[in-house]
């Protein structure tokens, strides 16, 4: 069994669709959700789907100790990260080798960085008068968005999108791919690492 958390920091419309995409695999669970804000709506849906839900401060996340040790309790084994706004701390990057992943709502390199994410992003596409955008799954590292890069998909921007509507196309793409891509992901490392 592969224990996952996923840290979400607000609506996690990505968190319930992969939480729920596990449910249906025996060999991977999604065990509890992190988010760094106390009224983000993706506690409404752990509450839902019956994952436990913990909420850190700015500073625990700077410090990382506190963290580490509840997902240290929830004997987890990798993390995803689904609409998460903040630096992973150190401590949990150096627990975790290749076992954190990120999802961003564009073509990376372009759009990426402190201040890009959700409709920021898309706004920002719209304005470069972009003719593609499209997701970018990769490894977290202690940069923004500049791990190595597993996946991407894109989708067409037509003249007439407005950000909305990137977005929507975006959150498609988000929803068919990650939960295959971290199964993915995972089986690898795990087949690699247990072969070893
Ligand atoms: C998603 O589109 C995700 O790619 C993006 O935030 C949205 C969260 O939606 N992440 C970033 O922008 C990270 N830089 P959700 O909370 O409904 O899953």
């Amino acid at each position: 069994m592969v224990n996952v958390a996923i840290f979400s920091s607000g609506n996690g419309s990505n968190a319930e669709n992969i939480a729920n995409y596990f449910s249906e695999n025996s060999d991977i669970n999604v065990v509890l959700i992190v988010s760094n804000r106390t009224n983000a709506f993706v506690h409404e849906r752990a509450k839902k789907l019956g994952i436990p839900s913990v909420t850190y401060n700015k500073s625990d996340f700077a410090d990382g100790s506190a963290i580490l040790k509840t997902l240290k309790d929830y004997e987890i084994d990798f993390i995803v990260l689904a609409g998460f706004l903040l630096k992973v701390p150190e401590a949990i990057l150096l627990s975790y080798p290749e076992r954190i992943v990120n999802i961003h709502p564009a073509l990376l390199p372009k759009y990426g960085g402190k201040g890009m994410y959700g409709d920021y992003v898309h706004q920002a596409v719209k304005e470069g008068g972009e003719l593609q955008s499209g997701i970018t799954i990769h490894y977290v590292n202690e940069h923004y968005d500049e791990g190595n890069i597993i996946f991407q998909s894109n989708c067409d921007v037509l003249p007439t999108d407005t950000p909305e509507d990137i977005a929507n196309k975006v959150h498609k793409l988000e929803y068919e791919h990650y939960p295959k891509i971290i199964e993915e992901i995972i089986k690898n490392y795990f087949h690699k690492n247990c072969a070893n």
